[in-house]
């Protein structure tokens, strides 16, 4: 039995444990509900954009006009990366993740950023709304790259999202694309407590600065079981081929216990409602782009898994459909994750911020379970 006085409790992977006290956003696990600030998820989907919302999510409500241009304007003036990063970006190996790249951009731009020395709350705001700016660019800038293509500097004509898809394609984005790419940056940008966010938060609660934050967090969502799982569905959809061969992959993956990519989750225990909204858009634009092949087997593996696995609480989650609409979109699969991660930063920074406001370092117990009183042997006896 573990070495521990008084009342101790073990949740494996902190399953149920409450870490923190949260009025940026709350899941109802059951229910499939996601809400914002109070806003569910599905009216923000349908009227609001990137900017609107992230500025809901830091600061607590929608924000009035003024306030709204503002941040558009904060995050339109700092899109650009130094110089420095962007020959870092230039030289990186070709073969290197662009989450690995993206984490190694943000922590060389902490070191440049004029407030990364002051982690007053007012610095801390500057920051992360400069990070939000700069991702996006650092990723673009490194997926061109990567593919031999010239980079595409930021267009200030643009809004976060229409930007963010100028600077992969180099093509500006007609209304309907522009908008879908909105709803795909609000649907990833908050969680609660899931491990990316959490990571930030535990170094942030040790005052490190919000770079450091943000690169922990960066390194937790690239795993394939957190944000890393979008780019595995489209590999397993692309490896099942057609719908005929969904039922023997899938009863075969369950057979074996192995998790397919893109279902299940540790809250949600029916239908993830970001899920819900982007199968709609994923039918919709593969009907429009006249290429339903992977809506069509995605949609099998959907009705055989929740067959199989729907009563254990297993639906699909926001990783299922995403990848589709990307790869529709034409962004290569190595940037579905960091797509997450530029819409993430914004709950990411909207906990530290909220968290550092009444801090307390974390520093949970483990339970031992290994020998005590242990003879000390000297090395000429073992
Ligand atoms: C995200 O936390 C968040 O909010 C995350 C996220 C966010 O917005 O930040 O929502 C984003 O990360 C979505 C999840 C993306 N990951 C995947 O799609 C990878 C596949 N999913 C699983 O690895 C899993 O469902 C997790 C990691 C998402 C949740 O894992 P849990 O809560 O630790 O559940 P578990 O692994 O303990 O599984 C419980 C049971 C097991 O059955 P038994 O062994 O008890 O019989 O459910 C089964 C699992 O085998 N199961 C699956 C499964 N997920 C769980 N079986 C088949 N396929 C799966 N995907």
């Amino acid at each position: 039995m573990g070495h521990l006085t008084g009342e101790v409790s073990y949740s494996k992977g902190l399953e149920g444990v409450v870490a923190a006290i949260t009025s940026i956003a709350v899941i109802d696990g059951e229910a499939g509900k996601l809400i914002y600030r109070g806003i569910p998820i599905e009216l923000l989907a349908e009227h609001s954009n990137f900017e609107e919302t992230a500025y809901l999510l830091w600061f607590g409500d929608l924000p009035k006009k003024d306030e709204l241009e503002n941040l558009k304007r904060d995050l339109i003036e700092h899109r650009e990366v130094p110089e420095e990063l962007v020959d870092c970006i230039k030289k990186a190996p070709r073969d290197t993740h662009p989450m690995e790249i993206l984490r190694t951009c943000v922590s060389m731009g902490g070191c440049f950023d004029t407030d990364k020395n002051d982690n007053s709350r007012g610095a801390n705001i500057r920051k992360s709304i400069r990070l939000t700016a700069q991702m996006p660019t650092m990723v673009a800038y490194y997926s061109r790259a990567r593919r031999g293509l010239d980079i595409v500097p930021p267009n200030s004509n643009l809004s976060h999202a229409q930007n963010l898809y100028y600077m992969l394609t180099g093509e500006i984005p007609n209304e309907e694309i522009s908008r879908l790419v909105d709803v795909i940056l609000i649907l990833h940008m908050e969680h609660g407590m899931n491990a990316s966010t959490f990571a930030a938060m535990v170094i942030a609660s040790t005052l490190s600065d919000i770079y450091s934050a943000i690169c922990g967090a960066i390194s937790a969502l690239r795993g394939p079981l957190h944000g890393g799982a979008n780019e595995r569905v489209l590999e397993m959809l692309q490896e099942i081929g057609s719908v005929e061969n969904v039922e023997p992959y899938i009863m075969q993956a369950i057979k074996e216990h192995r998790r397919v990519m893109g279902f299940g989750h540790r809250v949600y225990k029916a239908y993830d409602p970001r899920a819900r909204i982007l199968k709609e858009y994923a039918e919709r634009l593969s009907k429009e782009k006249k290429n339903t092949k992977w809506t069509q087997i995605a949609e099998k593996i959907e009705e055989v898994m929740i067959r199989e696995k729907g009563k254990k609480g297993i639906f699909p989650n926001v990783d299922f459909y995403s990848g589709i609409i990307y790869n529709l979109l034409g962004f290569p699969k190595e940037v579905f994750t960091p797509i997450f991660a530029i819409a993430r930063v914004v709950g990411w920074t909207a906990h530290v911020l909220e968290y550092l406001q009444s801090n307390r370092i974390f520093r949970p117990r483990a339970l031992y379970n290994g020998p005590l009183d242990v003879e000390y042997i000297p090395i000429e006896k073992r």
